[in-house]
């Protein structure tokens, strides 16, 4: 190996938005060439809340990747009526990997979720001792509370006193984006771990505003100020086993994006392990990238690490303006900029 090429575990995606329908075709298979599995978030309208429907998703999804050899770790979307009896179905069916908490509100199709985090207590312990993991969206919702102080009223309010109430549940805090996130995680027991998005690690609010406003750079949880970009930099140069890769690639349209209220949510996808290897490199932290991309995950959630791997290459490419999304178009993150790391094509690739 030489410092223009790098060989990695094939690695895999802790948090991603697929979407369905001609969306879903136009984005999984950039998923599918770097990852070798990924997991799908149920944020679909209708959510996806129970074993049976995520069977059909599941489907779509596969149909969708055909040819790749790629993996949907499913997951289901919790409901302030989700009943003991589906985690004990969701456990029964072996692809069912985590269940999705939204609090209600909090972003894009989450009016489904829950209004009291009290209210899932039974469904909760059911998860505990089934040891099926619990993905925190974590941002209160309240509407006087600071868009930039969500996650931090979140902890404090929600998370703490449930991990008080269920000290053995599993919990992957999502893309978490403040220094009290990653400190609340690296201080915590085994059983909690968090993903961190790309855009969390390479930007901070100053992106949204950068020239004029910059709806490509809006997603939720927002960009935070840079103390907490720093902060989450220190725990990938840290190489703590409790933090790993979940890009939170979350596509909407060009015209979406672009609007008088413009959705939350930005496309990683499409270069996802790149951006990250540029990062960590940036971060003089390449030794500690495979284990973030690719062994952390597997280990917190049970699972096998891959045993293939991928192939980056240190090359300039640029990255399109625009990619298809059915009908429509998308503006991928970092749209129009140079990037230093590229996937070589590999078996995983259709011919
Ligand atoms: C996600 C989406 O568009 O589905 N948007 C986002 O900004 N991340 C939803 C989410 O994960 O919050
Ligand atoms: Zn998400």
């Amino acid at each position: 190996m030489t410092k223009n090429q790098l060989t990695i575990t094939r690695p895999d995606d802790w948090h991603l938005h697929l979407r369905d329908g001609e969306a879903l075709t136009s984005v999984a298979p950039f998923t599918a060439r770097q990852f070798a599995r990924a997991i799908i978030m149920p944020n679909l309208n209708p959510p996806i809340t129970t074993v049976i429907q995520a069977v059909a998703y599941l489907d779509e999804i596969l149909a969708a990747v055909e040819g790749y050899d790629f993996e949907p770790l499913m997951t289901l979307y919790l409901t302030d009526n989700t009943p003991p009896e589906e985690i004990i179905a969701a456990r029964k069916s072996c692809f069912i990997k985590g269940m999705k908490l939204y609090p209600a509100g909090a972003t894009t199709n989450s009016d489904a979720g829950v209004t009291d985090i009290r209210l899932c207590d039974a469904t909760l312990e059911a998860m505990q001792k089934a040891g099926l993991p619990l993905l925190i969206h974590g941002e209160a919702t309240a509407p006087q509370i600071d868009v930039f102080d969500r996650e931090k009223v979140f902890i404090d309010e929600t998370l703490l006193p449930l991990t008080q109430r269920f000290p053995d549940l599993k919990i992957v805090f999502e893309h978490i984006t403040t220094k009290e996130a990653a400190d609340f995680v690296s201080q915590a027991g085994d059983n909690i771990a968090a993903t961190i998005t790309p855009q969390h690690l390479l930007l901070n609010r100053n992106a949204l505003f950068q020239g004029g406003l910059q709806p490509h750079n809006y997603c939720l949880p927002v960009l935070k100020r840079d103390i907490h970009q720093q902060a989450l930099l220190k725990v990938i140069r840290s190489g703590s086993n409790k933090f790993f890769l979940g890009t939170d690639s979350a596509p909407h349209s060009k015209n979406k994006k672009e609007s008088a209220c413009g959705c939350a949510g930005i496309f990683s996808a499409h270069a996802a392990i790149e951006i990250y290897t540029s990062i960590f490199e940036q971060q003089g932290a390449l030794d500690k990238l495979e284990a973030f991309a690719s062994f952390n995950g597997p280990d917190f959630y049970g699972l096998p690490r891959n045993k293939t791997t991928v192939t980056l290459h240190k090359t300039d490419w640029e990255i399109p303006n625009t990619y298809p999304l059915g009908d429509e178009k998308l503006v991928p993150f970092l749209a129009g900029q140079t990037i230093n790391w590229k996937l070589a094509e590999t078996a995983a690739t259709p011919q």
